[in-house]
């Protein structure tokens, strides 16, 4: 028996994902209300996305962002939510913490596009509001910046969502998290059974591999309904909020930062990708503090067997030989041809995914010149949106 998942099982993907992008309607049906933080949590969830149309269309944009400012922060400052936080059950807290986090990045956002100088964005962020941010990440360590794990992962996007657009962005804006959510949820189905088949004695590898190989092609569905269906024009509206902080050198939520796509490039295929594109893991190690912090730190743990998981492995340096345990390579030894096609055909699939990925970034972001949100001044996007492919993919 394997053991149990380390990641937080996400709700299982549904017919939702036929509908994402369906532009049919331009309001948010709020199916459960989720609000671990009471008014702060309603306040982000209802009143949010009208404070920032208002202040966008307003004569005086910076009066309007600080006068935002002080209202959230006097609002947090009327009740005690330092404790109501802490004491939170965690799916509770994960909501309050993506709140807490929606609200700095919107209170940074606006106050650039107010022009405001730092000092002024920082007293716009306010006392209260960084203090309660700090607190949450005192409870669960993180990036202290809006993260990819509280935008798409703890975001309740198909129940009561955080949106930062009014109307049909709004609308549009909740299906791009939920797009990353549904395939969230895909790769950790082909996590499970790789884990299997890694980890499980006994395990019938052509079952786990066939599994894994349909819950890849099932994310690549949902990939390409954002490369056919998302709107250009909607995804412009929203995107500008989920950009770099334009205060801190800090690199924006991206799909970049989905540790489950580098659990899956591991197990499948990890030994291939440090041999043919070794930067990825560098990278990965590198700008470690973006990803959700559990499944990127369960990821290392695999990668540093029999020791505490390292900043830099050893192997990394090339001091070491590559930990093979980690993959799913030492298992499909033990296995012949047939079982080694399926898996050729799951190494494919990931691939497909990158490709996809990479002409979807290129339609949205890259031709268009949209901000990159998730890549350093120092990289080039080609090399980041190629990382992890691999030259002899195809089964
Ligand atoms: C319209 C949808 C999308 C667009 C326009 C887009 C755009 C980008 C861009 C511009 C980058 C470079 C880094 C950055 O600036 O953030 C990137 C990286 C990345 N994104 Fe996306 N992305 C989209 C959807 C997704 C989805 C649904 C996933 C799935 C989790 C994802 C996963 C990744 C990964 C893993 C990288 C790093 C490159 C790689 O390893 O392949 N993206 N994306």
């Amino acid at each position: 028996m394997v053991a149990s998942l380390f990641f937080s099982t996400p709700e299982p993907p549904s017919y939702r994902a036929q509908q994402i992008f369906s532009h049919l309607t331009d309001s948010i049906d709020r199916g459960q209300r989720k609000r671990p933080l009471g008014l702060v949590s309603n306040f982000v969830a209802d009143q949010l996305p009208h404070c920032i149309a208002e202040i966008k269309g307003s004569k005086r944009p910076d009066e309007g962002v600080k006068a935002l400012g002080r209202s959230i922060n006097a609002m947090i400052a009327s009740t005690d939510y330092d404790v109501q936080l802490l004491n939170l059950p965690q799916p509770d807290f994960a909501i309050a913490k993506t709140d807490i986090h929606y609200l700095v990045n919107c209170a940074y956002q606006m106050s650039a596009f107010a022009g405001l100088h730092p000092v002024e964005a920082e007293l716009t962020v306010g006392e209260e509001l960084s203090r309660l941010a700090r607190l949450s990440r005192h409870r669960q360590p993180s990036i202290e910046v809006l993260s990819y794990e509280d935008m798409i992962l703890a975001n309740p996007v198909q129940s009561d969502p955080r949106v930062y657009c009014l109307g049909a962005a709004g609308v549009e804006e909740r299906d791009f998290c939920l797009g990353h959510q549904l395939i969230e949820s895909e790769l950790q189905l082909a996590i499970d059974a790789l884990l299997e088949l890694r980890d499980g004695a006994g395990a019938d590898a052509r079952q786990c591999l066939a599994v894994c190989l349909e819950r890849l092609e099932s994310a690549n569905c949902v990939l390409t309904r954002f490369y056919e269906h998302m709107s250009p024009d909607l995804f412009g509206q929203f995107r500008v909020f989920y950009g770099k902080n334009p205060y801190k050198n800090r690199l924006g939520p991206s799909g970049r930062f989905s540790a489950r796509i580098v659990a899956v490039s591991v197990l499948l295929a990890g030994e291939e990708l440090f041999q043919q594109k070794p930067q990825f893991y560098r990278d990965v190690y590198r700008l470690s503090e973006y990803y959700p912090q559990v499944c990127i730190h369960e990821v290392f743990r695999w990668l540093s067997p029999g020791k505490s998981a390292e900043l830099t492995p050893t192997w990394l340096e090339g001091r070491a030989d590559f930990p093979r345990s980690a993959t799913i390579s030492p298992v499909m030894e033990r296995h012949g041809p047939e079982i080694g096609k399926l898996r050729a055909s799951c190494v494919y699939a990931l691939d497909q995914f990158t490709r996809m990925h990479r002409i979807t970034a290129l339609k949205y972001t890259i031709e268009p010149g949209r901000p990159i949100v998730g890549v350093e001044a120092s990289e080039s996007v080609e090399a980041v949106l190629s990382q992890r492919l691999l030259t002899a993919a195809r089964p």
